[in-house]
């Protein structure tokens, strides 16, 4: 007898269904019924953004967060402007609705998922106010803008695109638009394309370059109106005007999902630790989260080795002594969880860096520091780290290298395991950097344990038995399916960006606000970006930037992370979240950072 299972919500409408199979134009078989399904879900908002609405000014003047006399004589042409709102028209004044516009748009920086949505809600909010309406959007992120490479987004383009993840009909990058010659081409570019709007969607960085080409513009006495959207699965684009970030709910349940699975495999097989790696280079907002969900063995949450001042050595000590008390419990396994910008945030590890940038960066003779047999030019020092490819070629350079370190320095490279040594001196960045994100922490945290707990077992204090898988979670989590909210919420955003150009708000970043509340309470308007900025010092220079937001160790999130962490070290309480969901009760979950709030 066939077994008959309750239908699906996505096998209930086989003519939406057939209907979605056609105008994608696509065989059947290319297309999950789940991404099928995904088309025709219709993002939930606002009311107000639903028919005719208008933007009226919802605060006074806006100061920036700091340094305010210096970044109003940055920004004289949109600085000091006030808060928007997104209101009901009340019939006092007259709406622009009729005006055909033409707007821009491209993608900056890492994907996130929702990133489409985003260009859905352009494109529907053009095609509400007039037909003959446009939107063209750059090609592979900023760089498109520059070199004038864009495609029409027409709705025969878009629908494949709505709801899903990626960010590949029109690709990014990271390019920013801040040189003369940079800004001068995208002035030309929005000029020669007419375009009444150009959005950029972002991160801080790239809303703070979204500022500087608004000012720009501006200053040339154009009438583009450049808008921000705010975006990156980090979730540190979040201060007092932006409740979240685009793509950092998704993109945190995909990793919850992963390591939730791996801790069911530990305490399954008991014979390993899944030490993991998650995305988030400058913010451990990400590894909070999953912690939050997951309740791993041990969550490092870098913010807190860096107020701690914790050392590689105290960080390879706190998992060693966790190893070794679960060993005495009979637990040889467990899951380990960690920042990937975690290696920045050790002293004595960002000391090593600070001083091997300088010293691949520079000569022997210029930066003074006693040369030894050392190479004398950098390009002949790069060519030989790049031989490091060959073990006893790397050993001999990195030990050249070491000549030229405060000592140290020179005794924690020397005392690294010899992978991780060549990735310090090797990976670099066009401009000489590490690049951070390339260094497998996760391995280098395994082999620095192992080799603690075998010193720990000569010495007779430790008799268990170590054995550790390594995983990055990384870009596995930028491009899956947007969750309900990101969909919602992307949706939303690309609608009031477009309401923000209609009238004339150049500068702003899109924003909504009220994001624990069903979506159809959001409030929705848009902030001023200079409002947000402050001047920081980066690579010796003072510069006005949108500052990162950091995990807040005095914050509700954190505190209550750090009530739960300790039961959670010995007692398995692992939660498995399971995958994200999209229908019924769950789907319209948030994450418990939002939940808790800051
Ligand atoms: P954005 O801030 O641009 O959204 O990107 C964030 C991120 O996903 C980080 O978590 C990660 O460090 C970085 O991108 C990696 O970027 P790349 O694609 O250049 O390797």
């Amino acid at each position: 007898m066939p077994l008959t299972l309750a239908k699906l919500p996505y096998e209930q409408d086989p003519e939406a269904i057939e209907l979605s199979r056609k105008r994608l134009g696509i065989r059947v078989e290319k297309h999950t019924p789940l991404a099928l399904q995904r088309h025709l879900y219709r993002p939930r908002c606002p009311p107000v953004l639903r028919g005719a609405f208008t933007v009226r000014r919802a605060s006074s003047p806006q100061s920036a967060m700091d340094h305010d006399e210096r970044i109003k004589a940055l920004f004289p042409h949109v600085h000091h402007k006030p808060i928007v709102e997104i209101a009901f028209h009340d019939g006092e004044k007259p709406m622009s609705i009729g005006r055909p516009l033409r707007l821009g748009v491209l993608f900056s920086g890492g994907p996130a998922p929702g990133g489409h949505n985003v260009l859905a809600g352009l494109h529907d909010f053009l095609a509400s106010r007039n037909i003959s309406s446009s939107l063209v959007g750059f090609l592979g992120g900023p760089s498109g803008l520059i070199e004038g490479k864009y495609k029409e987004i027409t709705e025969e383009t878009l629908f494949r695109y709505r709801n899903q993840g990626g960010f590949h009909l029109l690709g990014s990058g990271r390019t920013k638009i801040e040189t003369p010659e940079q800004l001068d081409a995208a002035f030309t570019t929005c000029e020669r394309l007419q375009l009444d709007g150009l959005v950029i969607v972002g991160g801080d960085d790239s809303n703070t370059n979204a500022c500087v080409l608004a000012e720009y513009i501006a200053a040339r006495g154009g009438t583009t109106c450049v808008v921000g959207i705010p975006k990156t699965i980090d979730g540190d684009l979040r201060n007092a005007y932006i409740e979240a970030s685009f793509g950092f709910d998704s993109a945190c349940k995909l990793y919850a999902e992963i390591v939730s699975n791996l801790a069911l495999d530990a305490v399954s097989a008991q014979k390993v630790y899944h030490i993991c790696r998650l995305m988030g280079r400058s913010a451990s907002h990400i590894t909070l989260e999953v912690a939050l969900q997951t309740h791993p063995n041990l969550a490092i949450i870098s913010e807190e080795v860096a107020a701690h001042k914790q050392t590689l050595g105290m960080i390879v000590d706190t998992i060693a002594d966790l190893v070794c008390e679960r060993a005495a419990l009979a637990k040889n396994y467990g899951v380990i969880i960690l920042p990937e910008g975690l290696v920045e945030f050790m002293p004595d590890i960002k000391s090593l860096i600070q001083e091997l940038n300088e010293v691949l960066a520079q000569a022997p003779a210029r930066n003074g520091v006693a040369a030894g047999d050392a190479p004398q030019n950098p390009s002949e020092e790069a060519d030989e780290a790049n031989a490091l490819g060959d073990p006893d070629a790397s050993l001999v350079v990195i030990r050249r290298i070491a000549q030229r370190l405060s000592k140290e320095s020179a005794e924690l490279l020397s005392s690294l395991p010899s992978a991780f040594a060549v990735q310090l001196c090797m990976d670099r960045d066009p401009h000489g950097n590490v690049q951070v994100s390339k260094i497998e922490s996760e391995r280098l945290v395994a082999e620095m344990v192992e080799r603690e707990l075998e010193k720990r077992k000569q010495e007779g204090t430790y008799r268990g038995k170590f054995s550790a898988v390594t995983h990055f979670l990384g870009y596995e989590g930028r491009c899956g399916l947007p969750s309900n909210f990101d969909c919602n919420y992307c949706y939303v955003l690309g609608l009031v960006a477009g309401g923000l150009v209609e009238n004339g708000c150049n500068g702003y970043i899109a924003r909504a606000t009220g994001l624990t509340q069903a979506p159809e309470l959001w409030h929705v308007g848009g902030v001023p970006l200079t409002a947000m900025m402050t001047i920081e010092r980066r690579k010796g220079r003072d510069i006005p930037v949108i500052s990162k937001s950091v995990v807040d160790m005095a914050g509700p999130i954190f505190q209550n992370f750090k009530r739960e962490r300790h039961s959670w070290a010995l007692s398995d309480d692992y939660r498995i979240v399971g995958p994200m969901q999209f229908y019924g009760d769950g789907a319209d979950c948030l994450t418990i950072s939002m939940q808790i709030g800051d």
